[in-house]
């Protein structure tokens, strides 16, 4: 087929077809051809971590630049993508939240061999649902995310937009070293492993440690919101702008304000918001407010009121994707899911290949979580097999100390009950957080066919055993 993938200016936007964008601060892939498929480097770069204009930290990006570039796909329809990895690591591009073919799923050892260096691989990414969405490899996921590598995904719906303008907010944790450099000696540390995985002591936006974004006074934004940190938990206080939710993992939700304005975002999840801007204008700051409150940036509005020769459609709710809602509890596969280990967390035993070993010698092979008894590794029986279009309701319990980002690849389900208390509102997630001692279950229906994995997206924690795979046939 006859498709230019295009470096868009506004206009070409409007028009569709795939591509590769600037938006706000993010770079800009220098791509552009015609009849051939998209292209995507994982290789070396550098980027200003701890400062803007000060020491280059070493990273692993795509096209060499963290974040790497935006993709941008129209809702519908499939892109061509080539996968080029430049690194001295095999690697994949696993599609998050994307319900996409699974042969395309990107999972090293469970859908497709790692990509070896110099090679590359063709994936197929189709968009179904509009929504942000983001991509990573998942090959040794807890270091080379560590290392920069992601980028954000954007799969946009047609028919008029309810807002003036979008931005981006790609937020990351990063740990830095004395000399600003990533910490390459804290890779693999079993004390974050059996704790509360990696966690950095320098958060960016778009790969800058503090963002300046400007705007008109009455201006509607649209602000996309993606956790891509390793394993922290964040929450955004975006002071006197009263954001309202209109979607979480890509997926619509029925527009809600945001509770003191605080936005709590797991790791991998996605939160789309619609801010208006005051018609007073001013400096709005954005704190990260999970510890001690942290500068994260500012949205800074000056100037006359926004007008605006068509008013905006009243109605800030998204469309609803052609996700399968529609689940059959009654005749659904009922599936237990048992979190256990780590710290503080009572697990003597558990199987590793098939072998029963005590705590201390699975600590010993870097292994210190389970799912229901069984470290997980892509080498284990499936955790279920279900037959395609069949709903499947899995409870959760996290019987651990520490809290998890629980994801499923290829579908979004929903959450039944949290302690056995029905949610006020209905979402539809790829990852949800669980504290620690939490029920959770949820449900969703199994209609695509493949090899999918559930891990904790908490990238130590997976790597130390929690994960699995499941099948729909
Ligand atoms: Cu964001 Cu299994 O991945
Ligand atoms: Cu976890």
């Amino acid at each position: 087929f006859q498709r230019r993938f295009l470096l868009p200016n506004r206009r070409d936007l409007l028009k569709g077809g795939a591509a590769l964008l600037a938006c706000s601060r993010l770079p800009n892939g220098a791509i552009a051809s015609e009849g051939e498929p998209l292209t995507i480097e994982a290789r070396e770069g550098t980027a200003e971590l701890w400062e803007e204009g000060g020491p280059k930290a070493d990273i692993w990006g795509y096209e060499g630049r963290v974040p790497g570039p935006v993709i941008w796909i129209p809702q519908g329809e499939t892109l061509p993508l080539r996968f080029v990895n430049r690194l001295k690591q095999p690697s994949t591009i696993h599609w998050h939240g994307i319900r996409l073919d699974n042969a395309y799923d990107g999972v090293a050892g469970l859908t497709q061999e790692a990509v070896e260096p110099g090679e590359s691989f063709d994936y197929q990414v189709k968009a179904p649902d509009a929504g942000t969405y983001w991509y990573h490899p998942h090959n040794r996921s807890w270091e080379q995310l560590a290392r920069g590598l992601y980028g954000v995904l954007i799969v946009q719906e047609a028919g008029a937009k309810a807002y003036d303008r979008e931005l981006l907010f790609v937020f990351d944790d990063w740990r830095l070293n004395e000399e600003r450099q990533i910490d390459e000696a804290s890779f693999g540390n079993l004390h974050d492993w059996s704790h509360a995985g990696r966690l950095g002591n320098v958060l960016t936006t778009n790969g800058l440690p503090y963002f300046k974004e400007r705007a008109r006074p009455g201006e509607r934004l649209r602000v996309r919101v993606v956790n891509t940190a390793n394993a922290r938990v964040l929450s955004f206080r975006f002071s006197k702008l009263r954001p309202r939710v209109i979607a979480l993992d890509g997926q619509p939700v029925a527009p809600y304000e945001l509770a003191d304005d605080t936005l709590l975002i797991a790791p991998s999840q996605r939160a789309d918001l619609i801010v208006d801007v005051p018609h007073e204008g001013g400096v709005f700051k954005v704190d990260e407010v999970s510890g001690a409150p942290f500068a994260a940036g500012e949205i800074a509005a000056g100037g006359p009121v926004m007008q605006r020769e068509t008013p905006l459609p009243e109605d800030i709710a998204l469309p609803a994707n052609p996700l399968n809602r529609f689940l059959s509890l009654g005749d659904a596969l009922s599936a237990d899911l048992l979190m256990q280990g780590g710290a503080m967390g009572g697990l003597s035993q558990a199987t590793l290949h098939g072998e029963t070993k005590d705590l201390r010698s699975l600590a010993q092979e870097g292994k210190v979580w389970a799912f229901n008894g069984i470290v997980g590794s892509h080498h284990d029986p499936a955790l279920f097999s279900v037959a395609r279009g069949r709903t499947v309701r899995m409870p959760m319990m996290n019987d651990t100390s520490f809290p998890h980002a629980m994801h499923i690849h290829g579908h979004h389900f929903t959450v039944l009950s949290r302690n056995g208390a029905k949610p006020t509102r209905e979402v539809w997630h790829d990852t949800v957080l669980m504290e620690p001692g939490e029920k959770v279950e949820i449900a969703f229906v199994a209609d695509n066919p493949g090899k999918w994995m559930i891990h904790c997206h908490m990238l130590e924690h997976q790597a130390a055993g929690m994960t699995a795979w499941f099948e729909v046939a």
